[in-house]
């Protein structure tokens, strides 16, 4: 019998997800469905359920269902407790099991496509919402030379990095507001608020990127976001926006639910330049 997968959101039939997971199953000769699960807004729990009691292997989760998917797991990943929800769920018998590939997602793409070599790499992540909070532990995973967590709310930013420094061995990590990092420099920055969406850019210090630096917006869009705008404007080198980390958090959900891992480039490519 074909194993049924879906992702589940709301709204979700817009989600690149089924699309980007039949590519990897048509790459492996696995045999796999994976449909769009539209969930009512107060109904996630319900639809989840009838998706199990069908039959249903596990789930991709997306907006606004992601921290109510960490909820409902009978067990979850550290990676996941630390994000504070889950884009990932796998149905095993009476268990359901939860993780967040979404921060694997994103070094993956920074490493594997994008040449970042941590080790070597100072990083700033802008913004201390969800998005910002399910990248921070996968980071300093990395060994990174150091991060600093900055927000339009300063306090924010604070509270995350103090919340994520009491991981013991990890690199410089410190949190605060936009005009304490004025005369710094990073290798990478990481747009990790939602300012994008409506068209807005961060107002950041505009001597921030050092020469080859790359500026990383989770977000993606047809063409260039606002912030990977400003970046080119202001000295980045290297500019890219999240549909990497979108197809590496898939491959790396795949891997999870099938123990396979898939090839991500000509999915990405597909992607980037459609037929
Ligand atoms: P998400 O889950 O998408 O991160 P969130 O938890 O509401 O959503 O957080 C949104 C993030 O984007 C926050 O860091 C927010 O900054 P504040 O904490 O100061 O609100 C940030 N954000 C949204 N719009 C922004 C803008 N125009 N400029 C700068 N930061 C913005």
């Amino acid at each position: 019998m074909t194993d049924r997968y879906a992702v589940i959101g709301n709204p979700v039939a817009h989600s690149k997800s089924p699309q980007i997971h039949a590519a990897f199953a048509r790459a492996n000769g696995d045999d796999l469905d994976f449909s769009l699960l539209p969930a009512p807004l107060d109904g996630f729990r319900a639809t989840v359920a009838e998706f199990r009691a069908a039959g249903g292997k596990g789930l991709s989760v997306t907006l606004p269902f992601k921290l109510e998917a960490l909820e409902i797991a009978t067990s979850a990943a550290e990676r996941a407790r630390r994000a504070g929800a889950a884009n990932f769920l796998r149905f095993e018998g009476t268990e359901i099991l939860a993780d967040n590939t979404d921060g694997a997602g994103l070094v993956r793409d920074l490493t594997q496509n994008l040449g970042i070599d941590f080790r070597d790499s100072r990083v700033l992540v802008v913004g201390a919402g969800g998005g910002a909070r399910g990248i921070i532990l996968p980071l300093l995973e990395t060994g990174l030379r150091a991060l600093r967590i900055v927000n339009r709310t300063a306090d924010r930013a604070q509270a995350l990095a103090l919340e994520f420094a009491s991981v013991a061995g990890r690199p410089a990590l410190s949190g605060g507001g936009y005009a304490e990092i004025a005369g710094e420099r990073y290798d990478v920055v990481i747009n990790a608020t939602s300012a994008s969406i409506a068209g807005a850019v961060p107002a950041l210090p505009l001597d921030i990127f050092a020469s080859g630096s790359l500026a990383y917006d989770l977000m993606y869009a047809e063409n260039d976001t606002p912030f990977m705008l400003f970046a080119s404007q202001h000295g980045a080198a290297r500019t890219a926006d999240g549909l990497g980390m979108l197809v590496e958090q898939a491959a790396e959900s795949y891997y999870l639910w099938r123990g396979v891992r898939p090839q991500t480039a000509g999915v990405l490519r597909a992607l980037r330049h459609p037929a």
